[in-house]
């Protein structure tokens, strides 16, 4: 087990690059399920994306993972099953649910448990690939997913826009016969990426970042051929390290226009984001930032996924700040830890109440989820003396060489061997 231990006070300066996505890398990846061969390239190099090509391997893909190029090639039978070792490891492998049905029609992929910040239940997926013709049932702790007579393409309605759900879907319909239109689809950036992904191997995909996606199934797709997007909750993780730091730092790759949301709210509690060409931006704090109120959404509202981050960096603003999750019923788990150093946050509910303090006293923490890991780096990064952060497996499901890219910035950081059992 390793730690990250991180001296507090250093501003940030110099040049970051921003990683390919995890959430867009997760879905095309198991696209290649749709295809005789992917290529996919600005792959993060990550715990999760590194699950996601062993579940491949182990349906009996063929699989080269190199300097974040991933090719795929199917080689012979594949083994239509995702079982619950690799699922328990990474929720989003239920996403081959979609493609192995389309392409095999069967499919048989464990249950993925709940997870720290959620039950998350998958029953907008199976409902919307049943409208699709599939026969579901959940046996032991399995989906057991067929469709003897392959997919047909049907009109879904979403309850409720699900990233996951959207995803499965979009890769289920590409190979449907027939229309299939989405309303009240997910409209996230990473969807967009997977839909061009699939376009480009010669999906018929019209509407993808709308509430409304078409798709007009064909009997097979071409190979995938496809670089992906940057990690928008990387890019606005660090515009959190800058808030929480200071300092003055020039991001590369930044994902275009996709974190407005989460621009705009830095902006207002005083960091300057300024677009200094295509891809590229500096980001600034100089003053002492003032209290500023989120409540996460669905996109383009603030993201869930940037909630624990920016409580971290309001932690010693001036002013209160209102945080509402809205997305996950428990994505609160960062505060028990947060104040550890020094923070004052009051809970009510899925409201988080940050009083900001002069001042954060470094303290051993706990990660208990990717982002929430996240946000005690941002923490740390800010508070005087030491933190020591345990369990960073967590956060290294997400995030490609964070400690390395935080030291040349300028960050006192390092990544230890635990002298604890976690
Ligand atoms: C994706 O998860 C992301 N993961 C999450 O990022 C992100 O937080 C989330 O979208 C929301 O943006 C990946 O892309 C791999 P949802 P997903 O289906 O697809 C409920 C990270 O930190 N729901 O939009 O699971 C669900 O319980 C991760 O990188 C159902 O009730 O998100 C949740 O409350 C964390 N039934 C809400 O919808 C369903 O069938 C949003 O879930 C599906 C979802």
């Amino acid at each position: 087990m390793h730690k990250f231990v991180i001296k507090g006070g250093q501003p940030l300066k110099g040049r970051v690059r921003i990683s390919g996505s995890k959430n867009a890398s997760l879905p095309i990846i198991f696209a290649s399920i749709l295809t005789e061969r992917a290529v996919i390239e600005n792959v993060p190099d990550l715990r999760d994306t590194r699950t996601a090509i062993s579940l491949l391997m182990d349906m009996g893909f063929d699989a080269r993972f190199s300097k974040n190029k991933l090719e795929v090639v199917r080689t012979g039978n594949v083994k239509t099953e995702a079982d619950y070792e690799l699922v328990r490891t990474m929720r989003a492998s239920v996403l081959t649910l979609g493609p192995l049905l389309a392409r095999f029609g069967k499919a048989r992929v464990s249950l993925p448990g709940g997870c720290a910040i959620g039950a998350r239940p998958v029953d907008l997926h199976l409902k919307a690939l049943s409208r699709l013709g599939a026969e579901i049932k959940i046996e032991h702790g399995y989906i057991n997913a067929v469709a003897p007579d392959g997919l047909k393409g049907a009109e879904v309605v979403f309850d409720f826009p699900t990233v996951g759900g959207t995803e499965n879907l979009l890769m289920a319909a590409v190979l449907a016969k027939g229309k299939t239109v989405i309303r009240n689809a997910a409209k996230e950036p990473e969807i967009v990426d997977l839909a061009r992904s699939l376009k480009k191997a010669g999906a018929c995909i019209e509407g993808e970042g709308t509430d409304t996606i078409e798709v007009v199934g064909t009997d097979s797709i071409g190979e995938i051929e496809y670089a992906v997007m940057p990690d928008r909750i990387e890019a606005g993780t660090f515009i959190a390290c800058v808030a929480a730091a200071g300092g003055e730092i020039v991001i590369e790759e930044f994902p275009g226009d996709t974190l407005e949301a989460v621009v705009d709210k830095f902006r207002e509690a005083g960091v300057s984001v300024e677009k200094l060409g295509d891809g590229v931006v500096s980001v600034k704090r100089d003053g002492r930032l003032r209290g500023t109120d989120i409540t996460t959404e669905v996109y383009p509202g603030f993201p869930t996924d940037m909630q624990a981050q920016f409580m971290a960096a309001m932690c010693l603003a001036e002013g209160v700040s209102v945080i509402r999750e809205t997305i996950f019923e428990n994505r609160f788990q960062h505060v028990l830890e947060l104040q550890r150093l020094g923070a004052d946050i009051k809970i009510d509910g899925n409201t988080a109440v940050v009083r900001g303090v002069d001042r954060l006293i470094g303290a051993k923490v706990m990660a208990t989820d990717l982002r929430a890991s996240a946000s005690l780096v941002v923490a740390g990064l800010a508070a005087e003396n030491t933190t020591e952060i345990y369990r960073i497996y967590h956060l290294e499901r997400g995030y490609e060489n964070l400690d390395r890219k935080l030291s040349e910035l300028g960050a006192e950081i390092k990544k230890e061997k635990s002298e604890k059992p976690y």
